[in-house]
């Protein structure tokens, strides 16, 4: 792939509204260095929404909710891929172009749904429940994938479900994207006790408070947010379907319901409007920062690699998941 490369000083008007000049100038060094690693080593970056808006809008060239960066993966034709987002992201990408390189800045960037569920667990939920499909979040391992039949991401969970015509399904990790998926589809739903530890945080009285603070506000929340809280909200959807519902909608007043950069990263596409910002982090989405992509650059670390039997009973379950939109 051959791009501009594009200078520190050149980049600043793509995060302008959310960076201050002054911090700006701290980061050049990394931003230019970045840019050369990523012509030098044949690489891109693929980054998710939650990254922080030097990283998303300053030095990637693929960003999106998890259900994109699947997509987006298929098709990279760069010799290395970046992932700048946690270790399942990666784990998929590997998956789905399994000839790439596929680097993550900084390996402890887990995720609480992942660490929730081992393939053990998912093979106790069949031989409770025979016959019933099973149905995992991508926020999973590979090797949890593996003992799927297919995935979904929150972005097209409701898609997925309806697709399998059936009345039961084994949801797994997320108890509430579970619950809130049950909620929409009138499927009948058996899940596992897993949790994001950023979206479980909100709660019904915080959505309350933002609308007496903040009057007039749209809230929009993310589905791994509990039931209580999605009732108080607007809208739910994945962190791209917020954005498609912002650009769509221009709302006066917006509160995301999710991570903290995703407000950040928006405001910068739509500086006029007013974000409110009420947001969990995710530490392990904060693991990537400039400097550590840059140390994945410089020194090809670290790889992801999946186990060849692994990989290839997890590819299918994350393959019928994308023939599921592509129908
Ligand atoms: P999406 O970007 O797919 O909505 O997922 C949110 C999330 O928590 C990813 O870790
Ligand atoms: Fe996992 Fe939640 Fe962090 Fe996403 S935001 S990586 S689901 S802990």
């Amino acid at each position: 792939m051959t791009t501009t490369l594009m200078t520190a000083a050149e980049l600043y008007p793509r995060v302008r509204h959310v960076v201050p000049a002054v911090e700006w100038a701290t980061m050049a060094d990394d931003v230019d260095a970045i840019g050369r690693l990523k012509r030098e080593r044949n690489a891109v970056i693929l980054a998710h929404n939650y990254m922080t808006p030097e990283i998303f809008h300053g030095v990637s060239d693929i960003v999106g909710d998890s259900l994109a960066l699947a997509r987006e993966a298929t098709s990279v034709e760069a010799d290395v891929i970046v992932l700048a987002g946690v270790h399942f992201m990666a784990e998929t990408a590997k998956l789905l172009n399994p000839t790439r390189t596929v680097l993550l800045p900084d390996l402890r960037s887990g995720c609480s749904l992942a660490e929730s569920i081992t393939p053990a667990d998912v093979r106790e939920l069949r031989r409770l429940h025979p016959g019933v499909p099973v149905v995992t979040y991508v926020n999973t391992s590979a090797a949890v994938k593996a003992e799927s039949d297919i995935c979904c991401t929150s972005g097209n969970a409701v898609a997925v479900i309806e697709s399998l015509g059936v009345p039961e399904v084994i949801m797994i990790p997320d108890q509430f994207l579970a619950a809130n998926v049950a909620r929409q589809t009138g499927v009948r739903v058996i899940t596992h006790p897993g949790a994001c530890e950023v979206h479980e945080r909100f709660t019904p009285a915080d959505i309350r408070q933002i609308r007496d603070d903040h009057p007039g506000v749209t809230v929009l929340a993310h589905p791994e947010c509990p039931p209580a809280v999605l009732d108080e909200a607007d809208y739910a959807g994945s962190t791209a379907q917020m954005v498609a519902f912002v650009a769509a909608r221009q709302p006066e007043r917006v509160a995301l319901i999710t991570e903290c950069s995703m407000s950040d990263n928006v405001a910068q596409q739509f500086p006029d409007i007013d974000f409110v910002r009420p947001c969990n982090l995710c530490p392990h989405m904060k693991r990537n920062t400039l400097g550590t992509i840059r140390h994945a650059l410089e020194t090809m670390t670290h790889q992801v690699t999946v186990q060849p039997d692994v990989a290839e009973r997890a590819r299918l379950a994350v393959d019928r998941m994308l023939a599921v939109g592509n129908k």
